[in-house]
């Protein structure tokens, strides 16, 4: 009965496939298969059910088979006579795990677009559909300096080069371009300039990036810097990010490799760390002065990690600071440069935000190193390896969606760099778009070019406007209980302390939570606001921040955070 029930069961077209031909998620196990009703067999997820076929022609059945009625001879001739055996497999796990994949990647934390990032995009897509069961309209990404996505607008100068750099048949209408649309001369002229140079968009450049754009950024570099720079150690890459990776693989040679990271910190460094399996070696920012650096703090943290067997290889700095907003001094950039020259360090300087300062004036690595290469001349400082990045993403361009960028040495040894020219071109080229946009970044229009008062207006109008939302921010936070948050000095961020109760601590531990990813959790199912915990960027032990960027525009999310932290705070009291 059973056999006679399965068979007719099995008989149904779901199963009757063809040899090897895989039949997902029928029954588990041959009694399931065998005895179920005629639906279990369906498609369920889980199981396949590998069809043999013995070459048994005119066979009976033995016993314990299963045998399907024969299929339709026209369709399935090569098994019409075959005696069908029907076993059931194993469930057929992927080849790939979460056990078995490079478990430098798994231990690797991005807290960027972590759990709150994801459920943010949750939200966001119920509200698109029109859910309107939430307690909030809009979900405000403020987890991430990806400024476009929150309102910032393009430069116009930008985008109309880009768009003839995209279709250059645009300018055999140059009439229409200049009156129809109100491109400017300089417009096209800086469009026939990068096409003249670099042929095609479409086209990979070369390794290190189109050589007109890498001459451009020299003479930027010169004109920030007031020393010349050569193109020759110029790279362009897609992003910073690019960069950082490449001069990671380069500085790690081994699992004993460390960089000196601060803390807190952007997680592009740790997880990047991670990933090749080198050490982080952690100094803190010092809080109380503003998030800058202390060269006390360093030196222990170097000698800590040295005597831990760390081969210390770099330090990173990020100026202006992520996730801190600070912006260093010049006296700090200093001492870096000393401890690093004795101890034979090289540098790493992230300057991605050096456009967005608010308070006193953005001083280049590069600058103050050569300063002091120029002040002391055959001293220490003549040895330093010196690695700057910048990138189209932020400050007033924020093109990140274009992945542009660049990073500049100095110092660093002839044969070691052609290893850093062949790792970048292991992966080709950066995005050559992104690379022109590197060339607007750095070579915009300048006084007297027709289109400088627009660029001019619309860049000054995007500096303010995050001045103006930092400041109130700012204000906010000074506002709530148990908030404590230095002034703005710069890039996109305010990273505040916060002080929970001891019942909230309690709480979060009873959700497996940080009690700063517990706030920033409860935030943003109350309001929609979606910050990143402290706990992302490290931080020292029993403190508690969140980070913010402040290019949301408008004021009503500020307010909603206000709102929200006092019902937390009355909440868990
Ligand atoms: C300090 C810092 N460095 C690098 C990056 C990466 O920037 P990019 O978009 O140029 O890769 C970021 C992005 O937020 C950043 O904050």
């Amino acid at each position: 009965m059973a056999a006679a029930a399965a068979a007719s069961a099995v008989a149904t077209p779901s199963l009757i496939l063809g040899p090897a031909k895989r039949i997902t998620g029928l029954g588990r196990s041959t009694a399931n298969v065998s005895t179920g009703p005629a639906q279990r067999l369906r498609p369920n997820r889980r199981c396949f059910i590998l069809a043999k076929y013995l070459f048994a022609i005119n066979t009976p059945l033995s016993s314990g088979s299963l045998l399907t009625t024969p299929p339709p001879q026209s369709r399935y001739p090569h098994i019409a006579s075959r005696q069908i055996q029907t076993i059931v497999a194993e469930p057929r796990m992927p080849r790939l795990s979460l056990g078995n994949i490079n478990p430098h990647v798994v231990e690797a934390k991005y807290a960027v677009r972590g759990e709150l990032a994801v459920k943010s995009e949750e939200y966001r897509a119920r509200l698109r559909n029109g859910d309107n069961s939430l307690p909030f309209s809009e979900v405000i990404s403020a987890n991430i300096g990806n400024p476009q996505q929150l309102d910032q607008k393009p430069i116009t100068f930008f985008r109309q080069v880009l768009s003839i750099l995209e279709y250059p048949k645009l300018l055999d209408n140059e009439k229409v371009l200049l009156d129809g649309l109100g491109y400017k001369p300089d417009v096209l002229e800086r469009a026939k300039f990068l096409l003249k140079n670099l042929g095609s968009v479409g086209a990979y450049s070369a390794s290190a990036g189109v050589p007109a754009i890498k001459e451009s950024i020299a003479k930027f570099l010169e004109r920030r810097d007031g020393f010349p720079a050569d193109p020759a150690h110029i790279y362009l890459s897609a992003g910073a990010s690019s960069g950082v990776n490449t001069l990671l693989h380069i500085l790690t040679a081994d699992p004993t490799s460390g960089i000196l990271v601060p803390i807190p910190q952007y997680p592009l460094y740790t997880a990047s760390l991670s990933v090749l399996n080198a050490r982080c070696v952690p100094y803190y920012l010092d809080e109380a002065a503003n998030w800058g650096t202390s060269l006390e703090t360093i030196k222990e943290a170097y000698n800590k990690a040295k005597s831990e067997g760390t081969d210390v290889r770099a330090i990173v700095i990020i100026n202006p600071g992520n996730p801190t907003g600070a912006s260093l001094p010049e006296s700090d950039i200093r001492s870096v440069l000393q401890f690093a020259a004795e101890e034979q360090l090289v540098v790493l300087a992230d300057e991605v935000y050096q456009t967005n300062v608010f308070v006193g004036k953005f001083h280049s690595f590069r600058q103050v190193l050569l300063t002091l290469q120029k002040e002391n001349p055959g001293d220490i400082y003549d040895g330093v390896e010196l690695a700057s990045l910048h990138s189209i993403s932020k400050g007033m361009v924020g093109e990140c969606g274009h992945r542009g960028g660049y990073f500049d040495l100095i110092g660093f040894d002839k044969e070691v760099e052609a290893q850093i020219y062949k790792f970048v071109s292991i992966m080709l080229c950066a995005p050559v778009i992104g690379q022109c946009l590197v060339e607007l970044m750095v070579n915009p229009p300048v006084k007297g070019d027709p289109s400088y008062p627009l660029y001019k207006e619309e860049y000054d109008a995007i500096f303010e406007g995050l001045r103006k939302r930092a400041t109130a921010l700012y204000a906010a936070f000074k506002d709530m209980e148990g908030v404590e948050c230095g002034e703005p000095q710069g890039s996109m961020y305010l990273f505040p302390t916060i002080h929970v109760s001891p019942r909230a601590a309690e709480a979060a531990k009873e959700e497996g939570r940080t009690p700063d990813e517990f706030y920033c959790m409860r935030l943003l199912e109350a309001t929609g606001v979606c910050v990143v915990p402290g706990s992302g960027f490290g931080q020292r032990e029993g403190s508690l921040h969140f980070r913010t960027t402040f290019l949301a525009p408008g004021t009503e999310w500020v307010s909603s955070i206000k709102k929200f932290h006092r019902e937390f705070m009355d909440k868990y009291r």
